[in-house]
């Protein structure tokens, strides 16, 4: 079975670009299905859940290939709206499709998806705003069965700003007779893209990047070339990285611009953080500063997708710091992991406190999900010794190779078969 090996102990020194963003291209690839055509997407992550999208679009007839770092998918011969069950229970994100299959055809079918080990993840949100769509949805044998004569315009407002319902809902909306607007919208920057890339198909939306989106039904979409933005959540792990080894490092194709929450906590966590067009550059010496309380938040806000690997840097701090976990309540499962480097981590519901430790062991170690497994590997660099962090496809997910680009930064970190 596959593990990444990390040594401990070096700083980071180097430079590494910064991967397309995972959460931008899984629904920019799902909005595709709303253009009758090719579209080609550059700076597409090669990340597992990106391939899985891809499986899906070929099982339901659509054909795709890559060039590079580019994917050109083109949905001409589209042939089913049934999406394959075996697809949603391996990628729960999966439900993205519901949208824009609707959009497409008037018509889906899709497994419930599970939750995940950080969450149950439910969909009531989605449900709802299809609901008012003019769209039936009926459950057959645990499928989701939606369907509607047209999809129609209407006002939704969220009890909180989901990023998936925002974004199906926004799919589903783009095609559909009227305008449709959406209160409490999520602001994620991944919103904003897949807006931009939707517009610049020829969609009609105003507002992304508040908590108002409005889109204005349109007739149809047209082929088009898009570029995909930077992962956030990749440049705010190895801005962690540096916080919790200390050195010098340059992350390029980046912005600070779409890091806020993030930028200003690791500035207090002691890193020297500077910004410019299109990188960023992080410094750090000496142990990370402990923070006294930080909590998760929908953007602008802390996002939850950085709070592992920030736990990660703070157990080696010189103090005491607490985390709230306030959107997904499993996150905290890999704290018995982080108890196996030597970390000091109590947990009460909602909120950990994190008592520096100076000395960390290297481990063996299991990543169950994403994010949690990311941030193993920015403990395995800080431990002293050796860390072997098993079932690494996790990490695969979302970072196109975290050995290699560690590497270009001077650690010693290898995946090994
Ligand atoms: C997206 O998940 C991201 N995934 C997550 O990133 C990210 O953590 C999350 O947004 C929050 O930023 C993708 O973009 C593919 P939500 P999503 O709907 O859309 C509750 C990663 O590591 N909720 O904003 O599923 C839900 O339970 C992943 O890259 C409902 O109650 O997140 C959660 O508590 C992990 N009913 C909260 O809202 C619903 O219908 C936020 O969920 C929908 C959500």
């Amino acid at each position: 079975m596959a593990y990444i090996h990390v040594t401990g102990g070096k700083k980071l020194m180097g430079e590494v670009d910064i991967q397309g963003s995972k959460n931008a291209s899984l629904p920019i690839i799902a909005a595709t299905v709303l253009i009758d055509g090719v579209t080609r997407l550059d700076r597409c992550p090669r990340i597992s859940d990106v391939f899985h999208m891809t499986n899906i679009l070929e099982a339901i007839g659509c054909k795709t290939y890559w060039e590079g770092s580019s994917l050109i998918i083109d949905t001409s011969s589209l042939g089913t709206s049934t999406v394959p069950a075996e697809y949603v229970r391996k990628m729960r994100s999966s439900i993205i499709m519901m949208g824009a299959l609707l959009g497409r055809t008037n018509e889906v079918t899709i497994t419930y998806p599970g939750g995940c080990l950080i969450g149950a993840r439910p969909i009531d949100f989605h449900i709802e705003a299809f609901k008012k769509m003019n769209i039936s949805l009926e459950d057959v044998d645990g499928l989701i069965v939606c369907k509607t004569s047209k999809i129609i315009g209407t006002e939704i407002s969220f009890k909180f700003p989901s990023v998936g319902a925002t974004e199906n809902t926004i799919l589903a909306a783009v095609l559909a007779s009227g305008k449709t607007i959406i209160n409490n919208a999520a602001k994620e920057p991944e919103i904003t893209d897949l807006c931009l890339f939707l517009n610049k198909a020829g969609a009609k939306i105003s507002g992304y990047g508040t908590n108002q989106i409005v889109v204005e039904g349109v007739e149809r979409l047209h082929e088009i070339s898009y570029r995909i933005s930077s992962d956030r959540i990749v440049t705010g792990t190895y801005i962690a990285a540096v916080a919790a080894t200390g050195g010098h490092v340059k992350l390029g194709h980046t912005s600070c611009g779409i890091l806020q929450g993030v930028i200003d906590l690791y500035r207090k966590i002691g890193c020297h953080i500077i910004c410019d067009e299109d990188n960023i550059y992080v410094s750090a010496t000496g142990k990370p500063r402990p923070v006294p309380f930080t909590k998760t938040e929908p953007y602008p806000g802390f996002p939850t997708d950085m709070q592992s690997q920030t736990m990660a840097v703070l157990m080696s701090s010189e103090g005491t710091s607490q985390i709230s976990e306030e959107i997904f309540e499993g996150r905290y499962k890999i704290v018995d992991e982080f108890r196996k480097f030597g970390a000091n981590i109590e947990i009460e519901d909602r909120l950990a406190t994190i008592h520096g430790t100076p000395y960390l062991k290297g481990a063996k170690v299991y990543a169950s999900e994403l994010r949690g497994g990311a941030a193993l590997v920015i403990a395995g660099l800080v431990a002293e010794g050796h860390t072997f962090i098993h079932n690494p496809g996790h990490i695969e997910r979302g970072y196109e190779n975290i050995c290699r680009d560690l590497q270009e930064l001077g650690a010693q970190i290898d995946y090994v078969n």
